[in-house]
């Protein structure tokens, strides 16, 4: 989590994309999927991304095992622009702190693996804010602060993409992002 008010420095500012988006056209290395922890697919972002990847992406995901809230797993992209696809599951809201912290891990782990595996392009959706009842206003810092906290780390990843798919979502994230 970050601290209020925080400040960062405009080179690490630079790697960070808002776009108003389906984040399955993006052609980035790696998008990351809004998902539940059976990794079996759903609506929203999930369905978007098992209808562009194709069914291969779910044969892949029946063999993860699912993944638990705030984790992430990554799989092939298919059929997708995108040579991967980063599998995270976020927090359905309740208004407890541990929502917060659990929404957070979700961008350092998807983060981590995007390192890991030395992807130099990411997109994330608005993780939790649909289905999972996150309000956008609360998630948004999160999901920028955490990301402004991590990508430090991993000097391979030169663009994060946030995939928004709103006018309201987009002007959330643009407020959001001139505080950092
Ligand atoms: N591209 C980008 N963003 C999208 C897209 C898309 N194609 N489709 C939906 N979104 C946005 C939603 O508008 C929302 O802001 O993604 C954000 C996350 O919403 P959901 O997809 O509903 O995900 P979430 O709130 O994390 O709930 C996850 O929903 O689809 C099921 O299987 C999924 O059970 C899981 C739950």
């Amino acid at each position: 989590m970050v601290s209020d008010g925080k400040r960062y420095p405009a080179e690490l500012i630079a790697r960070i994309e808002l776009l108003q988006t389906d984040i399955t056209t993006l052609d980035v290395d790696g998008i990351v999927n809004a998902a539940n922890t059976s990794l079996l697919g759903g609506g929203g972002v999930d369905g978007a991304i098992h209808r562009a990847a194709g069914p291969e992406l779910l044969a892949e995901c029946r063999t993860l095992g699912g993944c638990p809230t705030g984790q992430a797993k990554i799989t092939k992209g298919y059929k997708l622009a995108a040579t991967y696809v980063i599998h995270t599951v976020g927090p359905i809201y309740h208004g407890k702190a541990q929502d917060a912290e659990l929404l957070a891990s979700c961008y350092v782990n998807s983060l981590a693996l995007a390192g890991e595996y030395e992807l130099e392009s990411i997109a994330f959706p608005a993780i939790s804010t649909g289905v999972y009842g996150y309000p956008l206003e609360e998630a948004t810092p999160i999901a920028l602060g955490t990301t402004l906290e991590e990508l430090p780390k991993y000097e391979s990843i030169r663009r994060v993409v946030f995939a928004l798919f709103s006018e309201k979502a987009l002007k959330v994230y643009t407020d959001s992002l001139l505080l950092c």
